[in-house]
């Protein structure tokens, strides 16, 4: 039988640009993962989606669910909009958790022309998760701390228990100060206790906001996620590692989660323990593209989080995403030359680990989405002497956007370290995470169904080159 929702897919078989292993919803705008929760074995996801434009607005809650976070079914929305409610203006972006047995979903509503009036509302479920009541006391939470001196931006709640407390944080921003994530805590996830910043900003981003906050345990330290959104521009996420103790979190290291197109991430710890990062991978399009292609928004590869000795933050793509592997291509060692080499592929769903060793003075690069003339790709470069990633764009007509879709990263190698790079591309998608710690995620819409790889280089060696195509998960 085929579904709605299969066939809705199905228009967009033509389009080499839409993602094929990568969630993404049927049509129509989605941003932010929200509510990502393991329930009876299955996994759910749920997504800040505009059910009626491929731009955003009109936030409801879409949803779909999983067995192994890759293959996806598609479910009927969980929570839209209540006109005249607290959360007319739209359902905004929060988390789920399971309050003794009874599924819940934190999440903010808004009010006002510009979602300007924001407050912490609550949802439960149905034990299929299928429905969802919003408590009829909404908001559980309004007042704004002091502290902020605005009154407007004040979002995305992520809870967590701790015993019989549980525990919450929310994105904001202090007047003069830039991002900040406040710290709650409650009993019955109704009457929350403001109790202090967990962390602000230095003031270098006065403008700036932090939102959609993480705070979890990880092995033996505390992590804090937040997306940076300076002004008007959407930003770039980051994340503190340190020590959590009597309510107060001390950042020992710091870093840029991804430098690219991720934002808004949040994670989730499965029945494994495992705690995995989920992110929206944004258009790098303009409103009237996204309105002629009829989709917006992609799901990065959920990554399974960990962290090095030096307490930065490492990521790889969950070992299932393996299963989607067919017709593996592996290049034996070779010594890079500035002579370009082709391999010529035939899909534009593809997952590529390459291991390259350098000399202090190497460069390589690898093009994807490649057209045999090379007139546009999108190139993924390492220069050891400078120590740094790049991932740059090459179309005909390199405008100012596309010059600045280039993305620059340090990236050092420890002594003996070799250059593993992880690219996972997937029509306009493409992934990049050298040795699971610097993450570049890009968009490139090629004008042609472009496939080859082609790489080069100089004092590098290729080391291992597999690549395999990937099934389509729908
Ligand atoms: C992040 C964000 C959240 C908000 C949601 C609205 O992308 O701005 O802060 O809850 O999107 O869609």
């Amino acid at each position: 039988m085929i579904t709605q929702t299969a066939q809705v897919r199905q228009q967009f078989s033509n389009d080499f640009h839409r993602p094929t292993y990568h969630f993404l919803p049927p049509s129509n705008w989605m941003n932010d993962p929200n509510g990502l929760i393991q329930w009876q074995g299955r996994y759910h996801l749920f997504y800040q989606h505009n059910p009626d434009l491929p731009i955003w607005g009109n936030m409801h809650w879409g949803h779909a669910s999983s067995p192994d976070l890759i293959h996806w079914t598609d479910l009927p929305m969980a929570l839209a909009p209540t006109p005249g409610g607290v959360d007319e203006a739209g359902v905004f972006s929060g988390c789920a958790v399971n309050h003794n047995g009874v599924p819940t979903l934190i999440y903010t509503g808004t009010r006002g022309n510009h979602c300007e009036i924001q407050t912490q509302c609550l949802a439960t479920g149905s034990a299929d998760l299928l429905t969802w009541e919003k408590y009829a006391g909404n908001p559980v939470l309004s007042a704004m701390p002091p502290i902020t001196q605005q009154d407007r931006d004040f979002r995305d709640p992520y809870v967590w228990q701790e015993g019989d407390i549980w525990y919450m944080v929310l994105g904001s921003r202090i007047v003069g100060k830039g991002g900040a994530v406040f710290l709650y805590r409650s009993t019955d996830l109704l009457s929350w206790e403001y109790l202090h910043p967990l962390l602000t900003d230095t003031g270098q981003n006065p403008d700036g906001i932090w939102e959609c906050p993480n705070f979890f345990r990880l092995g033996e330290y505390w992590v804090l996620i937040i997306s940076g959104h300076l002004g008007s521009a959407t930003g770039e996420v980051g994340y503190f590692v340190g020590t959590y103790e009597n309510l107060h979190f001390t950042p020992l290291t710091q870093g840029v989660l991804d430098r690219g197109c991720l934002y808004a991430p949040l994670t989730f710890l499965n029945d494994q323990n495992e705690r995995i990062l989920f992110g929206w991978l944004r258009e790098w399009r303009t409103n009237d593209e996204m309105l002629g292609a009829g989709w917006s928004g992609v799901q990065a590869i959920p990554r399974l989080l960990s962290l090095d000795q030096q307490q930065r933050l490492l990521m790889t793509p969950i070992p299932a995403l393996n299963s989607l592997h067919h017709d593996a291509l592996s290049l034996a060692q070779k010594t890079l030359t500035s002579q370009v080499d082709s391999i010529a592929i035939t899909g534009h769903a593809l997952d590529i680990q390459a291991d390259l060793t350098l000399d202090a003075n190497g460069t390589c690069a690898l093009r994807v989405l490649c057209a045999p003339d090379a007139s546009e790709y999108l190139e993924v470069a390492y220069d050891m002497a400078q120590q740094q990633l790049t991932v740059r764009p090459v179309l005909p007509n390199m405008d100012d956007r596309l010059i600045g879709a280039r993305r620059d990263m340090p990236h050092a190698l420890h002594p003996n370290e070799p250059l593993q790079l992880r690219i996972l591309v997937d029509g306009s998608v493409i992934e990049v995470i050298a040795n699971e710690r610097t993450s570049i995620t890009s968009r490139f819409y090629a004008t042609q169904p472009n496939a080859q790889l082609q790489y080069s280089g100089s004092h590098a060696r290729l080391d291992k080159l597999d690549i395999w195509n990937m099934s389509s998960i729908w």
